[in-house]
């Protein structure tokens, strides 16, 4: 079993700390979602992560940075990675880091080509959660620019947005393969907003929970979305954040006439849906927050807890149609291909 320590202890995060320098992995709360975390110049200690996730190698991952803008913050780390930083990427850093964006740009040549997947670009964060922070200016400390973390859980799954979600992930790896730090629940619950800044101008690559108009009025540049010729990234492939329950996404009231067409044998089925729907005894249901920001920190949790009753579907109600719910709409899209 993988290790597990109470964030709250300063000596946990040492340890932590100790062991990114040493090459090993570490299960890091954000506050988005947790991460798999190693050091990002190391490239032993990123083929861990690629190892343990069963993720192909060829899939970028994010490097995160320190906070404060010292000798051992985000922007030497943003100088020791990227190759050049547009004038709208900074305008971001500078309206949303720390915080849940997450940058694409340039990478300088010879540094962290096994984390970024090959790419000629890197992408970069300056997580806001305390205890990201903390473990990632004890590792700067120890001579670690940055923390490669993609989300910790197996290739393909539903994010983790607590401990207990990484520890039931990598149960099989032993406590001096994985140390994991009890940060508590993921306040964002869903993963960064991902501009790639490569291009020219900025271009949607992931939806969170930092909206493109919230980005538009930072960096004073329209916002486009992907194309094709957008760089491969996993966050975006078709069929992601898949739990083991099929997913369908329907609107209320086919979801209603389905239910009671269905009646006592709708018992392999669980539900999520923000409106007031009428299910047979014994059916899950779980009812989804009408705010967006509330959803988002729950929806990996609820899908999780879901698909733990044993159910082989999860019917889950088309969340609003309003941009605040694009995060949560992508992420449901994906769970559901
Ligand atoms: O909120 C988050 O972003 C979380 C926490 C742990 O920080 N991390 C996360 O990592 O979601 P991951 O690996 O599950 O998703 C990162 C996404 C992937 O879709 C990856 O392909 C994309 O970022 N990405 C990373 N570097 C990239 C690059 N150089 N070019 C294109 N996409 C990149
Ligand atoms: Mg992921």
């Amino acid at each position: 079993m993988p290790l597990l320590l109470p964030a709250s202890d300063p000596a946990a995060i040492e340890a932590a700390a100790q062991r990114l320098a040493a090459g090993s992995l570490v299960g890091m709360p954000t506050e988005t979602v947790y991460g798999l975390a190693a050091d990002a110049d190391n490239a032993t200690a990123v083929h861990r992560i690629f190892a343990a996730k069963g993720r192909p190698a060829d899939h970028p991952l994010i490097v995160h940075l320190a906070p404060g803008e010292g000798a051992q913050g985000w922007r030497a780390g943003v100088d020791h990675y990227a190759r050049e930083v547009p004038a709208f990427a900074a305008a971001l850093m500078k309206a949303f880091w720390p915080g849940p964006l997450t940058l694409i740009l340039p990478r300088r040549d010879g540094v962290a080509a096994v984390a970024a997947g090959g790419q000629d670009s890197v992408g970069l964060r300056c997580p806001a959660h305390p205890v990201a922070q903390a473990l990632l200016v004890a590792a700067a400390a120890r001579g670690v620019s940055g923390v490669a973390a993609p989300s910790a859980n197996r290739f393909g799954r539903v994010s983790p947005t607590t401990a207990a979600h990484v520890a039931e992930e990598f149960s099989d790896l032993p406590d001096d393969g994985l140390l994991i730090l009890d940060g508590g629940a993921c306040p964002v619950g869903i993963e960064s907003t991902i501009v790639d800044a490569t291009r020219g101008h900025p271009v949607l690559l992931r939806p969170g929970m930092i909206t493109p108009a919230q980005l538009e009025a930072a960096c004073g540049q329209p916002v486009r979305l992907r194309d094709e010729a957008a760089p491969r990234a996993s966050g975006t492939l078709e069929s992601h954040y898949a739990p083991r329950a099929k997913v369908r996404l329907m609107d209320g009231k086919p979801l209603q006439a389905a239910l009671d067409v269905l009646g006592a044998d709708a018992k392999h089925i669980a539900v999520y849906a923000h409106s007031p729907l009428k299910v047979a005894r014994g059916v899950p249901l779980r009812r989804m927050p009408l705010d967006a920001a509330r959803c988002a920190q729950e929806l990996f949790a609820v899908l999780r807890e879901l698909d733990a009753t044993g159910v082989r579907l999860i019917w889950v109600e088309t969340p609003p149609a309003d941009t605040a719910w694009d995060g949560v709409r992508d992420r449901l899209q994906r769970a559901a291909a």
